[in-house]
């Protein structure tokens, strides 16, 4: 196993997010002598309530702050005296990114450059260097492009051939944060992860919108005939992977992580919708009517899948939370906190619902 390192400062970007949150959470909770800054703009997809039991935290600060902002990273990169960069900010959904582009463009691409700018002005600037120092970009399997149904799974060395503008905009940024480090010698960390599921996750993505459509009596929509295949990872044990990776990995390296459990659309929507069924005590097979086949996303990748071995053999993770134990977690936590769903649901949702639904 790689020795630790350790990080006086450390901060987050999208630490309001889905992931961004588990990511400070934990931080704060296993290191208290570390802070842990979390850069957040708060678009839709960011919620301070997701953060509500370490907000007194004294390890803790929250900016509210856009990365595009160059000359505020900076600033707050200086007078915290950040150590570590763990960037998780981006807008996350490939339908949105298939509505609006640009606004993908601008996030994750104009917001990584310039986060990598306000490091290598910041730390430049220190007498020790680089030296100690990290930026670790969170990024996604979706770079990889699509896999046909006996391909191998990806891993560190696929070429990356992304589909969407949301995993242009991806792969984008890791370009850029390749060519910081062979560049310049930022000491950078790439990480490539599949699907995650858990709670907090804004209910656009799969897995929460089945189980909030459940609740609601609504149509679930499967795009296409529901055989593309994903990934799913809980998101507890990819926040874990981040903390090891911040800990531990070479400067230079990559992992892909994933978690060895692959499924069909229409197989875990059906799942979904059984044990919400179940847990809200409606007899079986209620809510299967609700299941319909819709239109399917433009370019739709067909199937994705990581060989995690690089991050098992060299760093020891592996997850910990089956998918059953998982599934049966987050349908009830999505069941027992309907505020949070119904207050993030409000506003500007229900306009982006009915321009992704609507006639398809
Ligand atoms: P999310 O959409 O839930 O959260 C994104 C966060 O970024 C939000 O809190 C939002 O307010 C913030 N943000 C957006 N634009 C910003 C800006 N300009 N300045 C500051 N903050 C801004 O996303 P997520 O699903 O938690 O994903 C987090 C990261 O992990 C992303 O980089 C994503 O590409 C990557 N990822 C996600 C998954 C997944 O399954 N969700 C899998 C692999 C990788
Ligand atoms: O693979 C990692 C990626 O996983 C992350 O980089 C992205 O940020 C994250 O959003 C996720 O992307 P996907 O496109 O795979 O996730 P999503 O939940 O949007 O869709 C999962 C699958 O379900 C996909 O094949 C499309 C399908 N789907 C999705 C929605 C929202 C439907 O059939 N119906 C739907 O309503």
């Amino acid at each position: 196993m790689k020795s630790k390192r350790s990080y006086a400062t450390v901060m987050v970007t999208g630490g309001a997010g889905f992931i961004g949150s588990h990511v400070v959470k934990r931080l704060v909770k296993r290191y208290p002598s570390m802070r842990v800054i979390n850069v957040d703009l708060l678009t839709y997809a960011g919620n301070l309530a997701n953060l509500a039991s370490i907000e007194d935290a004294p390890n803790y600060r929250f900016v509210h702050a856009d990365i595009t902002d160059t000359a505020a990273m900076r600033s707050l990169m200086e007078e915290e005296g950040v150590d570590a960069v763990v960037h998780l900010a981006a807008e996350s959904h490939v339908d949105r990114s298939i509505l609006d582009p640009d606004c993908f463009a601008r996030t994750n691409v104009m917001g990584t450059l310039s986060l990598l700018n306000a490091a290598l002005a910041t730390w430049n600037k220190r007498p020790e260097g680089f030296e100690g120092k990290m930026f670790y970009q969170i990024s996604t399997d979706e770079v990889f492009g699509a896999l046909g149904a006996g391909d191998a799974p990806f891993c560190e060395s696929t070429p990356y051939n992304p589909h969407s503008p949301y995993s242009a905009s991806k792969a984008s940024a890791d370009h850029f944060v390749r060519a910081y480090h062979d560049t310049y010698g930022l000491p950078v960390v790439i990480s490539n992860c599949s699907n995650n599921y858990g709670p907090n996750q804004f209910p656009e993505k799969l897995i929460p919108l089945v189980i909030n459509n459940v609740r609601h009596g609504r149509t679930i929509p499967v795009y296409g005939q529901g055989l593309n295949v994903r990934d799913w990872l809980y998101v507890g044990d990819h926040a874990a992977a981040i903390d090891l990776i911040l800990h531990t990995a070479e400067p230079g390296s990559t992992y892909c992580i994933g978690g060895d459990n692959e499924w069909r659309n229409i197989d875990i929507v059906k799942e979904l919708v059984r044990i919400a069924d179940q847990k809200l005590g409606r007899k079986a097979g209620a809510s299967e009517g609700l299941i319909t086949y819709v239109a399917d996303r433009k370019g739709h990748d067909l199937r994705y899948a990581i060989d995690a071995t690089r991050i098992r053999t060299e760093l020891g993770w592996r997850p910990e939370v089956d998918f059953t134990t998982g599934l049966a977690l987050t349908v009830e936590w999505y069941l027992a906190n309907d505020k949070w769903l119904d207050d993030i649901t409000s506003g500007e949702y229900v306009r982006y619902y009915e321009r992704m639904y609507s006639g398809r």
